[in-house]
């Protein structure tokens, strides 16, 4: 008797088996995932979600791992990993990007260019793909105001593009068609009067995120985001947050936003400090934050 192929057998050269996902977070947490696929271009995400979907297999994303805790366990899912689709590519003022890009490249390279407009996500980790689907931004600007359109793969693997508008950008995100991958995006910016001026910029947006946050540990970022009119911070700090520990997680005594890793916490520790953090804010201040971090189950 003939037995089918897998799927894993048309894609053995672009995956990986029992890959430490603490290596692909900010925070270094996070178990194996028992199949990992790096796809080098467009084309084979859209066959690989073609072939998943067929056989009827679960999966997850992970890009910069900048905003995301997985789980201390292993993980089952297939986790993509669009790292590799990292061209960028200059036509005047309209960039066309890689999802897997990371936002540091995608900030120098169009510094470099004289470009303006993705110099005010300086300093934010993470990759274009995440940076989309999140809408990363801060108090200068989000990645949604140089947006003109995306490039997804369905969950069906077929192609798909996306203008601007019909993706609906609010505040730390945006509207997808379920189980989309970003491929890629086409972004317009705008050149720079002054390029001195640009990178002088550029620098001041860094000294300041560095002032504000903690910039050098293992962190995902923030945990929260801020209520309408509000600052999660603020609120963290004032419920007496600051500092609170938990095995090897801390919240920054720097910012109450923040959960770090220590060097020995486990991915429990800090979703124990997440929980906790929701508890004394709702408590104290009758405030419901709603997280930023995804957390995977
Ligand atoms: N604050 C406190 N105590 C704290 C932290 C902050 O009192 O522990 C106060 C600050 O003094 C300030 C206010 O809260 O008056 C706001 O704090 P900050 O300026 O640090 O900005 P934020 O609102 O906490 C936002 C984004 C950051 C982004 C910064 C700078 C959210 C949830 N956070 O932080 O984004 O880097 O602005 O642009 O929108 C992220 O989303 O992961 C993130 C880091």
């Amino acid at each position: 008797m003939l037995t089918a192929p897998m799927w894993t057998d048309a894609f053995a050269a672009i995956l990986r088996r029992d890959v430490l996902l603490a290596e692909m977070t900010t925070i270094r947490l996070g178990g194996r995932a028992r199949c990992l696929v790096e796809p080098r271009n467009d084309e084979e995400v859209g066959d690989l979600l073609g072939a998943l979907a067929a056989a009827g297999i679960a999966w997850k994303v992970i890009g910069g791992g900048s905003n995301l805790l997985p789980p201390d366990e292993d993980v089952d899912e297939v986790v993509i990993h669009p790292a590799r689709l990292d061209s960028l590519a200059i036509d005047g003022e309209f960039v066309t990007v890689g999802a897997g890009l990371p936002l540091s490249a995608l900030v120098a390279r169009a510094s470099e260019a004289s470009l303006a407009g993705v110099h005010v996500l300086a300093g934010i980790p993470g990759q274009v793909g995440g940076a989309l689907a999140m809408n990363a931004g801060g108090r200068h600007g989000e990645i949604a105001e140089v947006v003109d359109s995306v490039r997804v793969r369905l969950a069906d693997g077929r192609s798909g593009e996306l203008a601007k508008r019909d993706l609906d950008f609010g505040y730390r995100r945006c509207r997808l068609p379920e189980d989309a991958v970003i491929t890629s995006a086409r972004l317009r910016l705008r050149p720079a009067p002054d390029p001195r001026e640009l990178k002088r910029e550029t620098g001041r947006i860094l000294k300041e995120k560095n002032a504000a946050q903690p910039t050098t540990g293992w962190n995902f970022g923030c945990m929260f985001k801020n209520p309408a009119g509000g600052s999660a911070g603020k609120l963290l700090d004032a419920a007496g947050l600051k500092g609170l520990s938990r095995g090897g997680a801390r919240i920054s005594p720097k910012h109450a936003n923040f959960v770090e890793n220590l060097g020995t916490a486990t991915a429990a520790d800090v979703r124990f400090l997440i929980e906790e953090a929701e508890r004394r804010v709702s408590e104290a201040l009758g405030v419901r934050l709603e997280r930023e971090v995804r957390i995977w189950k």
